[in-house]
C-alpha cells in the first residue's frame, strides 16, 4: 500500500507528503496498490484488463510493451514518449499519466466499435498487422513520433530509407520487432500517415505541462520504492539507505528483476530530480545532467557533439534511449556500455554527490573492476562532464552482430587533434577489451608528436590490436576483437584521408 508518509527535509524544510500511489492511465485515475513494488508497468496494466501491451522479451529487447507516457518535452510542453513497459516499475510512475494502445483510440456511438486512431487506421489499411501480437507496441511508438512536436514534412518534398515524406523518423521504430507481417507495410504505415487533427485530444494535451513528480513512498511486501523531490532529501536518504538501488529509467534494473528474478528491499528513483536533469553549455565546458534521458540528451545537444551524435543512433533502440540515461550507464560500470568508451576519448569526468558534498573524478580513474567504480555507497552520479573545446577528429565504431539496437563485440571512439599533419594530442576510448572500459593509452603514445600517414597509422593500429585483455565469448573471439580495435584505427585513417593502407 501506500504509506501515508511525511518526510522531513534539510532543516527546516519538508519533503511533500506523499498521498497514496496512483497513476492516470487512459484518463483514468488507478491506485497503484496492491501491487508489489517490483511490479512492472507492464505487470499493472495486464493485470487490470488492459491487455494490448504484451510481453515478448521482458528485457528491452522487442518492444511489444510499448506505452505512452506524458513527459516534460523538449520541443513542446509535454511529450508523448513511448518506453518499454516491461522495464519500468510502476511505482515509478506514482501521479503520472500514460496512454495504451487501447487508449488511442475513440469510443464510438453506442452499440458501435471505438473509432481507430489514426495511427491504427494506417497499420490497419495497409497490412500492417497478422498475429497482432507486436501491433498494439508498434501502434505506440508510431504514435509517439505522429506527436513529435517538430516533426515536419521535408521541403521540397522528399523521403530517404529512414525517414518518410511526412517527416516520421523510422528509427522511432527501431525498438519493435515484428515475427510475421514483415517491415515493409508497417514502414508504408509509418510513411503515410499525417499531422494530428486540431481538437485530437493527445496533440492538444502536449500544450499544458506534464504532471509534476511527486514525493513518493511506496512500500508493499517488504519491498519499498522512494522518491524524494529534491536532491539533498535523495542523498540523506541513501545515507540512510545506502544499500538502495538507485534508478532513473531502470532499463538494466528492469532486465534484472523480470530475467534474474532480483528483488531490492529498497529502489530509489531519482530520474525526475532537477539537479540531475539540467544540461548547461559554458565557454570551457558541457555539463549533462546523470537524469537527463538519451533521448533529450540527443535532441537538446542537436549535433553539438559529434562523438555523442554518433554514439545516440546506435545505442539500443528509441524506446530504450527514452528512458536509460548516462548516469545509468556509468552508474552500472559495464565494460560494454556504449557510452564510457565515449565519454573517455571526450575526457569526460563525473559529478558525484552524497550528503556531505560532491566530488569529481575522471571518468578514466572512475572505473576500478568489473561493474565497480570508485562510486561510494550513499553517492549517486549528478552530472557527466565533458571539457571543451573538444577535439576536432572524431569516430565511434560499435563492432556488433546488428547495426541497430545490439550490445557490442567491441566499441571504439576516437578524439585526434591533428594539426599540420601531426597528431596533436589523441584520446581513445575502449569497450569490451577489459573488465572495465579502459583509454587505449599505448596506441595514443604511439600517436601523439606523429605525422598522420599511413606508416604511423599502421604502426598504432598494431598497438592497438594489442590493447586490454578481450576474452572469447558468445559475441565474438578474443582474436576477432582485438582485429577489430586495429583495422578501427585504419578506417578512420582512410576516411579523413581517403587513402586505404596496404
Ligand atoms: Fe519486449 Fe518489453 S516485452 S521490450
Ligand atoms: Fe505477428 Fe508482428 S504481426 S509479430
Amino acid at each position: 500500500m501506500a504509506q501515508q508518509h511525511e518526510v522531513t527535509g534539510r532543516a527546516g524544510e519538508r519533503e511533500p507528503v506523499p498521498v497514496p500511489a496512483r497513476i492516470t492511465v487512459n484518463g483514468r485515475q488507478t491506485p497503484i496498490s496492491p501491487a508489489p513494488s517490483h511490479t512492472t508497468v507492464l505487470e499493472f496494466l495486464r493485470e487490470r484488463g488492459l491487455t494490448g501491451a504484451k510481453e515478448g522479451c521482458a528485457e528491452g529487447e522487442c518492444g511489444a510493451c510499448a506505452v505512452l507516457v506524458a513527459r516534460p518535452g523538449v520541443a513542446s510542453p509535454t511529450d508523448w514518449v513511448a518506453v518499454n513497459a516491461c522495464l519500468l516499475p510502476v511505482a515509478a510512475l506514482d501521479g503520472q499519466e500514460i496512454v495504451t494502445s487501447e487508449g488511442l483510440a475513440v469510443a464510438g456511438e453506442p452499440g458501435t466499435p471505438p473509432v481507430l486512431h489514426p495511427v491504427q487506421q494506417e497499420m490497419a489499411a495497409r497490412g500492417g498487422s497478422q498475429c497482432g501480437y507486436c501491433t498494439p507496441g508498434f501502434v505506440c511508438s508510431m504514435a509517439a513520433e505522429y506527436y513529435r512536436p517538430d516533426r515536419r514534412a521535408p521541403e521540397p518534398p522528399s523521403a530517404c530509407a529512414e525517414h518518410g515524406p511526412n517527416g516520421f523518423d523510422l528509427h522511432a521504430l527501431s525498438g519493435n520487432l515484428c515475427r510475421c507481417t514483415g517491415y515493409r507495410p508497417i514502414r508504408d504505415a509509418a510513411f503515410a500517415v499525417g499531422t494530428p487533427a486540431d481538437d485530437d485530444p493527445l496533440a492538444r494535451r502536449r500544450a499544458q505541462a506534464p504532471p509534476a513528480p511527486v514525493a513518493s513512498e511506496y512500500v508493499r511486501d517488504g519491498g519499498s520504492f522512494l522518491r524524494r523531490s529534491t536532491l539533498d532529501g535523495t542523498l540523506r536518504l541513501l545515507r540512510e539507505r545506502p544499500e538502495a538501488v538507485v534508478v532513473a529509467g531502470s532499463t538494466d534494473w528492469g532486465v534484472e528483476v523480470n530475467i534474474r528474478s532480483r528483488r531490492a528491499d529498497c529502489v530509489v528513483a531519482v530520474d525526475r530530480l532537477p539537479e540531475l536533469r539540467e544540461l548547461r553549455v559554458e565557454s570551457d565546458r558541457i555539463e549533462i545532467g546523470a537524469a537527463l534521458t538519451l533521448t533529450e540528451i540527443e535532441r537538446r545537444l542537436d549535433g553539438r557533439v559529434p562523438l555523442l551524435a554518433e554514439l545516440f543512433p546506435q545505442f539500443a533502440s528509441r524506446l530504450v534511449r527514452n528512458s536509460a540515461t548516462l548516469g545509468g550507464n556509468l552508474g552500472t560500470g559495464s565494460p560494454i556500455g556504449d557510452s564510457p568508451p565515449v565519454l573517455l576519448a571526450l575526457e569526460a569526468s563525473v559529478l558525484l554527490a552524497d550528503a556531505d558534498g560532491e566530488r569529481e573524478v575522471p571518468l578514466a580513474d572512475y572505473f576500478t573492476g568489473y561493474r565497480q567504480s570508485v562510486r561510494r555507497p550513499g553517492e549517486l552520479i549528478r552530472a557527466v562532464r565533458v571539457p571543451l573545446p573538444m577535439a576536432p577528429v572524431t569516430a565511434f565504431h560499435k563492432i556488433a552482430k546488428r547495426r541497430f539496437d545490439d550490445i557490442s563485440s567491441v566499441a571504439v571512439a576516437f578524439a585526434l587533434d591533428i594539426a599540420d599533419g601531426t597528431v596533436r594530442r589523441a584520446r581513445i576510448g575502449l569497450g569490451g577489451v577489459a573488465a572495465t572500459p579502459v583509454r587505449a593509452r599505448a596506441t595514443e603514445a604511439a600517436l601523439e608528436g606523429q605525422p598522420w600517414s599511413v606508416r604511423t597509422v599502421e604502426a598504432a593500429a598494431r598497438v592497438l590490436s594489442g590493447e586490454g585483455t578481450p576474452m572469447d565469448d558468445h559475441r565474438a573471439s578474443a582474436g576477432y576483437r582485438s582485429a577489430m580495435l586495429g583495422q578501427s584505427l585504419l578506417r578512420l585513417y582512410a576516411r579523413t584521408t581517403g587513402e586505404v593502407s596496404s
